[in-house]
């Protein structure tokens, strides 16, 4: 994607040892008052938000990445092992961006889940050409044990209730050795660079929505989605949470400085 003035790295980070065996949940952000007032009640406000945007999706995440989403996200799928034949279980897939990815891959031997809570996303998703569509949050999914060698979720993570939980989940369902990858954008550390970026994503892109695509629901979700990222636990703990599920060989490779793939093996 497009964010030239906060380009600044592209590293490999790889995770420390597991420190903590603190069983109490990891959500991805706390409370986010202006939308919701408790805990349990982010979820079906989550779903609201994304049901009533989801035919604005594409043209506004098109627009934000000045179109170049699509590339990114091929680019880090294949790059991290994406093939022919696969089993790939796409969760928090929304309109099935990741999920077409991976069905022009894998072919005719091979097979694509997409899984979201969002019938509105997956409405879409299935207008696009997903052909395999499940409705479900990533922490509880009716899918068979040991069944995947790739899980993939795209800038989903911060919308997950229990980061442990879900992880669990994500190692169940994935065969032994088999892979995840979890792409997200991460809040820059350097000062300009996340004003920067501040301004972009809860200014100017959902001004965007509200003007072009006369949305007030997709310009309150483009504003809940910087808040999200503002917000959310360090990568450090994506890492912790990851290893504690039992996944192996935990990285976080970083592009542009805000770009976070996060992987492991089941
Ligand atoms: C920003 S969209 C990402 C869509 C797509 N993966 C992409 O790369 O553009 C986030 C998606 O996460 C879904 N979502 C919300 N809560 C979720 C949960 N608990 N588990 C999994 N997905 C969730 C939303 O419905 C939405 O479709």
């Amino acid at each position: 994607m497009a964010f030239a003035p906060i380009l600044s790295e592209c590293a490999i980070v790889k995770s420390p040892a597991s420190e903590s065996s603190d069983s109490s949940p990891l959500a991805p952000h706390p409370v986010l008052k202006e939308y919701y007032a408790e805990a349990d009640q982010r979820q079906q406000r989550v779903d609201a938000m994304f049901n009533a945007s989801a035919p604005h999706y594409d043209w506004i995440i098109s627009v934000m990445s000045f179109g170049s989403g699509h590339r990114y996200r091929s680019e880090a799928m294949h790059r991290h092992g994406l093939a022919e034949g696969m089993q790939v279980v796409d969760v928090g897939s929304g309109t099935g961006s990741l999920a077409l990815i991976a069905q022009q891959t894998v072919g005719e031997q091979g097979r694509v889940v997409a899984v979201d809570p969002s019938e509105g996303m997956l409405t879409e998703a299935k207008r696009n050409g997903v052909t395999e569509t499940l409705v479900a949050t990533g922490d509880r999914m009716p899918l068979d044990d040991d069944q995947f060698d790739l899980l993939s979720m795209g800038y989903a993570l911060r919308h997950v209730a229990d980061l442990k939980d879900t992880f669990v989940e994500y190692r169940r369902v994935l065969k032994s050795g088999g892979k995840v990858l979890l792409l997200e954008i991460t809040r820059p550390k350097n000062r300009i660079g996340f004003h920067l970026l501040r301004f972009y994503l809860r200014g100017v892109v959902p001004l965007m929505a509200r003007l072009f695509r006369r949305s007030p629901e997709t310009q309150e979700l483009m504003r809940y989605y910087w808040d999200t990222i503002e917000n959310c636990v360090p990568p450090e703990s994506i890492l912790e949470a990851l290893k504690a599920a039992g996944f192996k060989d935990v990285q976080r490779h970083v592009v542009f400085g805000i770009f976070s793939e996060y992987t492991g093996l089941a």
